[in-house]
């Protein structure tokens, strides 16, 4: 006998595939692995050092010898790439970030210093003023107002050296307008033009930022806030027009930062321009797990996993993640 529209709707069965761990494994869309993530690490000057940061349980700021053995460790895991991130000394600091054009800055020693002895690991450096400013502004501060155009000719001198030491990939985090085309041309006169851009093409003006600032020592110097250069959390084509200028000025891949607020963000970008996108699942995020951890509301390796397979979900080829060594060690328990 003909079945009805009804009873063949009512006989569908959704839970089929759900029903053993090898079924749910085989109709999985999307999946994690160590290649996709970039391990942030924050670096300090001395030997032997490390410190622990308040607000990031288990993140520590390491000196250059331990920042070599967390490549190492990050090689042995599986990781591509870490990303470094300085705590400058507060006396190199002033208004113009000058210290980021000195060739043997912290970075650039770490880079050299991890070049050495870990060739296998990628080095992304981040090219952004803050960490070298008095004030904590990403660009050179004059009456109150940040300075683009002295502040990308900075950034691209800059960039140089950074490649200079051995940086793999060039990652401007301060969002002034043309810094991309004028770093892609400063490498290729210099000789780099191997060397590639990842841009922070869609950063926005976030909260979620707060530890990070704790971690490099901006925090207590931070006058006033980012929004006349960082993207409004209210728009979204905005951030469209931002990635497609930074990919015409020749970015190799763009990054959506914050992550997890974002999401609609990063799927947007890789729908419309099919790059490799990353997104910078960042310090606040990061925190926020971590504290509900402590408190015993979520099951530690569960909301960490779940929060990797959000970005793959998005559209993401990748993550920036201080879960990163956690995750890579997780997966392969597995
Ligand atoms: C600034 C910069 C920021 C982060 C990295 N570089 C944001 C800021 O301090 O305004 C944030 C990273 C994080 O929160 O994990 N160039």
């Amino acid at each position: 006998m003909k079945r009805s529209v009804d009873e063949i709707v009512a006989s569908r069965r959704m839970r089929r595939n759900r029903r053993f761990d090898w079924s749910r494994r085989l109709v999985a869309e999307s999946s994690i692995s160590a290649n996709d993530l970039i391990w942030p690490i924050f670096i300090i000057d001395g030997e032997n050092k490390r410190e622990s940061i308040a607000a990031m349980p288990d993140v520590e700021r390491l000196s250059a010898d331990l920042a070599v053995e967390a490549a190492r460790m990050a090689v042995d895991l599986g990781i591509p790439a870490i990303a470094t991130f300085p705590n400058v000394d507060l006396k190199l600091r002033d208004n113009d970030g000058s210290e980021i054009l000195n060739p043997d800055n912290l970075i650039n020693r770490v880079t050299r210093a991890v070049k050495a002895e870990v060739p296998d690991i990628g080095i992304i450096t981040d090219v952004a003023l803050d960490p070298f400013t008095d004030h904590g502004h990403d660009g050179i501060l004059q009456h109150g107002e940040i300075l683009n155009d002295a502040t990308v000719e900075t950034l691209a001198r800059a960039a140089v050296l950074q490649a200079d030491a051995g940086a793999d990939i060039i990652a401007p985090s301060d969002m002034m307008d043309g810094r991309i085309g004028a770093i892609r041309d400063a490498l290729d006169e210099a000789g780099h033009a191997q060397v590639a851009i990842m841009s922070y093409a869609t950063k926005y003006a976030s909260g979620f930022y707060g530890p990070y600032r704790e971690a490099v020592g901006t925090g207590g110097l931070l006058k006033g806030d980012k929004k006349t250069y960082y993207i409004d959390p209210a728009n979204t084509d905005e951030a469209l027009r931002e990635t497609a200028l930074d990919i015409e000025e020749g970015a190799d891949m763009v990054m959506v930062k914050p992550g997890m607020p974002y999401l609609d963000i990063i799927r947007r970008v890789k729908d419309e321009f099919e790059m490799p996108t990353f997104a910078y699942q960042v310090s606040g995020e990061y925190s926020m797990i971590m504290a509900g951890v402590e408190k015993g509301f979520f099951d530690e390796e569960r909301v960490i996993m779940e929060s990797m397979l959000a970005f793959k979900r998005a559209g993401c080829d990748g993550i920036l993640t201080y879960f990163a060594p956690k995750v890579a060690k997780l997966l392969s328990e597995q």
